[in-house]
């Protein structure tokens, strides 16, 4: 069946096209790597989020040989730390071979850990209560980035432990410099048999995914290696991983990789994906010919070269709006709605998205210094940003300090999502008298907190506590005084308690309600049948209104925030009055309607948000 996902199509695409590559010649110098098929070619894709894309042999089993190399390497750093690991092993290129046997002349130091002298050095540093311990640390590690429990293909190990006198040699010259300071035997064992363990495409593809999310197998969510470990093993990859085809290689691919001698290439896109590609015939570097020609395209297919410079400083800012169109849910009276219409643009709202690192923090600042002097809040929304970076985490929180000395209030939204930043703002705050912020849970809370300050000039909530007379109900201000003493007698005063429920989303609107004190929340459920906030109405509003209209039914579920006086007039009265007193029926009617635009207004002008250009 044809593939549907234009990446499956895409990587069953890029098979075909180098399955008739024929060139290059299978390992041979390990006997046993010589019983590999030349036909075998396995692609694989692994994306940050665990999904693997598998083509061809995938499922094949070769020996990871070199690919080993940088996770011993992680596992070095992460028993000695770099200090220790650094005055051992060196992170120059050399350019050589694999096996070329040469050391920093003064130090003694292998030049870097991807070529087998540094690679036995790294194995070297791998702790553990006994030898057998220290194999069972490295197998269980591979296990842990292939997220599975691996196996050690015994005909290998002993065709390279048997043969391995190149490697044995390179030991003992490691010895001799005083790299390794014991018996070379135990060390060189633990290399051949990391070399040796049998994995498969699909393996290397997520191993690959998990250095590119920062060390955590994005299939299982196991933590494989520390993330202030990914940076160095990636570095020496990107240098050293190709061996003497390391420059050419990042000229033309542009992303960190290793080889293995059975015909493995393993390729990491930092934050996206893992690749995996397995094909035994090598070209004359010793990398395998369909690996590199499938990294290559893969590269320039999808303009994937690191270095290719991104756009998303820009993108980091999603939109910039004021409190001229954005408005909370709450409902105002027309006096603070003109108020707000006014002061509206002292007031902004920056909804950042993506990953912020320094330049998005930056574009922030800049833009944010750039506003009117006259400025009286900023809203800084995190809803969609999915990662910050200690950088931009440390220029936000001074940008916030800032902005809080120069007396703008500052209101974070979603700061909870990102732990670490939040750590910062506190501790932060702890030390800094300069810097104020409130921090909320969602938008709306943040823009109401905006809309507080500018009505008000206080950051604490305002609420009218006293009742209002009826006869001043602002719903009656249309009708006359013996039509609001007529209405008085048709309609009965109810007190409601804190978080008691007033009317329910689906029962019959048996009536309309007028707020004379207090404040309820409107609240409708969710496609998950959660309730969920969609305005809040105080005193002087009115609900209810399909009441008027008979036979409706409510639409919303309305519960009392405080404690609330509501004067109400059931649809049976209502209906009752068309017949009785059809003058004052229809004013009535003809204030609901004036009511019911304004909301209708409101709720057209908030739809214009302006984005950033
Ligand atoms: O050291 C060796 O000979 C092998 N066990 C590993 C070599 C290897 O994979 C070289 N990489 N391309």
């Amino acid at each position: 069946m044809p593939a549907i996902n234009p990446i499956e199509r895409y990587l069953v695409h890029l098979h075909a096209r180098f399955q008739g590559e024929t060139s290059g010649a299978i390992a041979t110098y390990i006997p046993e790597l010589a019983n590999a098929s030349p036909g075998w070619f396995g692609i694989c894709l692994a994306t940050a989020d665990g999904h693997v894309y598998e083509v061809g042999d995938s499922r094949q089993r070769f020996t990871v040989q070199s690919i080993s190399k940088p996770f011993v390497y992680g596992l070095a750093l992460e028993d000695r730390g770099k200090a220790a690991v650094l005055e051992r092993i060196g992170v120059e290129p050399t350019g050589d071979a694999f096996n070329q046997i040469s050391l920093e002349p003064h130090t003694g130091r292998p030049r870097n850990p991807m070529i087998n002298a540094g690679a036995i050095a790294a194995a070297s540093m791998v702790a553990g209560h006994s030898q057998a311990d220290r194999w069972d640390r490295v197998l269980g590690l591979f296990g842990l980035y292939c997220g599975r429990a691996l196996e050690l293909n015994e005909a290998v190990y002993e065709s390279e432990r048997i043969t391995g006198h190149r490697n044995r040699a390179i030991s003992h010259m490691l010895r001799n410099a005083g790299i390794l300071t014991a018996d070379p035997e135990p060390d060189l064992d633990l290399y051949f048999r990391q070399c040796s363990i049998d994995v498969t495409t699909r393996d290397l593809a997520v191993m690959a995914a998990t250095l590119a999310t920062g060390g955590i197998n994005p299939v299982t969510r196991e933590r494989a290696l520390a993330r202030h470990n990914v940076d160095e093993v990636l570095s020496v990859m990107t240098t050293c991983g190709m061996y003497d085809y390391a420059g050419e290689w990042f000229y033309r691919v542009g992303f960190p990789a290793k080889s293995g001698v059975s015909g493995g290439i393993l390729a990491v896109l930092p934050g996206q994906f893992g690749i995996g590609v397995f094909s035994p015939p090598l070209d004359a570097r010793g990398n395998s010919v369909r690996g590199v020609a499938v990294c290559a395209a893969l590269s320039d297919d999808l303009e994937l070269h690191s270095l290719r410079a991104p756009r998303a400083a820009l993108s980091a800012l999603r939109t910039r709006s004021t409190l001229v169109h954005t408005r909370s849910k709450r409902v105002r009276t027309e006096a603070d709605q003109l108020r707000l219409a006014e002061r509206g643009s002292e007031a902004v709202v920056y909804q950042l998205q993506g990953d912020l690192g320094f330049a998005a923090a930056e574009l922030v600042a800049r833009r944010l210094n750039a506003e009117r002097t006259a400025l009286k809040c900023v809203v800084l929304d995190f809803t969609r940003v999915t990662e910050v970076d200690t950088t931009a985490a440390r220029l936000l929180c001074e940008m916030t300090q800032g902005q809080s000395e120069a007396g703008k209030g500052v209101a974070l939204i979603g700061l909870h999502r990102h732990p670490r930043m939040r750590r910062l703002f506190d501790e932060t705050r702890a030390t800094e008298p300069g810097l104020r912020f409130t921090h909320v849970t969602d938008l709306d809370a943040g823009v109401e907190w905006c809309e507080q300050r500018l009505l008000h000039e206080t950051d604490q909530p305002h609420f009218d506590a006293d009742e209002l007379p009826f006869d001043q109900h602002p719903l009656l201000a249309g009708l006359a005084a013996c039509d609001i003493v007529e209405l008085e007698r048709h309609m009965r005063r109810h007190e409601y308690q804190p978080n008691q429920t007033v009317v329910r989303q689906g029962e019959p609107a048996d009536a309309l309600f007028l707020i004379v004190r207090g404040e309820l929340s409107v609240l409708v459920d969710d496609l998950a049948g959660a309730p969920k906030r969609i305005s809040t109405l105080s005193r002087g509003m009115s609900f209810g209104e399909p009441a008027l209209l008979g036979h409706a039914l409510r639409s919303a579920t309305v519960r009392a925030d405080r404690i609330c006086v509501c004067w109400l007039l059931s649809s049976d009265i209502a209906a009752a009055l068309r017949v009785d007193n059809p003058r004052l029926a229809f004013a009535l009617l003809d204030s609901v309607l004036r009511s019911s635009w304004t909301i209708v207004e409101r709720l057209s002008s908030e739809t214009v948000v302006s984005t950033v250009g």
